[in-house]
């Protein structure tokens, strides 16, 4: 029965498992002495960002915090602390919520059911089909931009929020029941490095034979690079000795919650009246996802710390410890710098 569905959900996903089995990233950390633990970490920092970029962050993560007891005594603080340069602080604060939960809730054990899964902060359907199918095993679906973009060209649809809910039917329809670890990253893998977003290698491409796209991708054009808008902000850092003055971001916008300079506005006026000995100016240009940052930074040296009136949540903060604060990345290097 050449047209069955059933034989082409398996064409599908046996192609991938095979091509996993001789082609897959093996050596990628969390694919490891895998535990739930790890891989809910990893698929945290995975959510929007690349795998070469997560590396060091997640080896780094799990040195410090190996399981779930361990990471059960560290505050928000030392959670973003370990997230500087990461971006989307948003998901160091759900790692903190998340593990809060499990510690209340699951008596400290990573939940092993889809429904409790889903239900925790920064995790939605895919990345829980991540860890039904990673860390335990089971058949799950996911739908991450990597598979996306392979079942929407496989089936020639478009990919868009419009086609979200027939992608979704379809990557349930060619999950597999059996070796699920291996297709789940193997679908994952062929996304990223064979099925990419310019320029596919549909030539070594397993599922050529029967991909509704195959050697018919068009070239991305350039013209939907995204230019984002500047914005300018001024911020003075007083130093004293070997300690710096940062405040706690308290803003619901970008670096909400990591500790800055204090940011002038308009007034140009800071909440204290103190002479310095000597002053700099630096300017160091930032690239967020969604905008250009033009950072002023002038730095105020002070022969001693001291008190200001104001309700700014503040602190003199050491040189040396700065790595146990959550800083965005142009801050700490600026300080690291003096
Ligand atoms: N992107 C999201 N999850 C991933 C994983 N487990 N391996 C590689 N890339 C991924």
């Amino acid at each position: 029965m050449k047209n069955d569905p059933k034989d082409q959900n398996k064409f599908f996903s046996d192609e991938i498992i095979k091509w996993y089995e001789n082609n897959g990233r093996y050596n990628l950390p969390w694919r490891n002495n895998v535990t739930a633990y790890k891989v809910w970490i990893s698929e945290i920092m995975l959510q929007q960002t690349q795998v070469k970029t997560v590396i060091p962050f997640f080896n780094a993560f799990v040195k410090k915090y190996p399981n779930l007891k361990s990471l059960s005594l560290a505050s928000e603080e030392n959670i973003l602390a370990m997230w500087t340069g990461l971006g989307f602080y948003k998901r160091a604060k759900n790692i903190f919520k998340t593990k809060e939960i499990i510690s209340n809730n699951f008596n400290n054990r990573f939940p092993k059911s889809f429904e409790d899964i889903v239900s925790l902060p920064g995790i939605g359907p895919s990345t829980a089909g991540a860890i039904m199918s990673i860390a335990y095993k089971k058949p799950y679906p996911i739908l991450d931009a990597n598979v996306k973009r392979v079942i929407s060209r496989y089936e020639a649809i478009e990919n868009s929020p419009k086609t979200n809910k027939k992608l979704w039917f379809l990557s349930s329809q060619y999950t597999p029941q059996n070796n699920i670890f291996e297709y789940t990253q193997g679908i994952m893998d062929l996304g990223a490095t064979i099925c990419t977003n310019s320029n596919p290698s549909c030539n070594i491409c397993v599922l050529k034979r029967k991909c509704k796209s195959a050697f018919k991708v068009e070239p991305i054009k350039s013209k939907n690079k995204k230019i984002n808008p500047t914005k300018k902000i001024n911020f003075i850092l007083a130093t004293s000795k070997n300690s710096v003055l940062l405040f706690k971001k308290l803003e619901k916008s970008f670096w909400e919650g990591l500790w800055t300079p204090y940011e002038i506005d308009e007034s140009e006026t800071t909440p204290w009246n103190k002479t310095y000995m000597s002053k700099d100016k630096l300017n160091i240009k930032h690239k967020l996802s969604h905008i250009d940052l033009d950072l002023y930074v002038d730095i105020h040296r002070h022969d001693k710390k001291f008190k200001i009136d104001s309700n700014a949540k503040y602190k003199w903060i050491e040189k040396k410890d700065i790595s146990k604060y959550g800083l965005p990345k142009p801050i700490k290097s600026i300080i690291e710098s003096l």
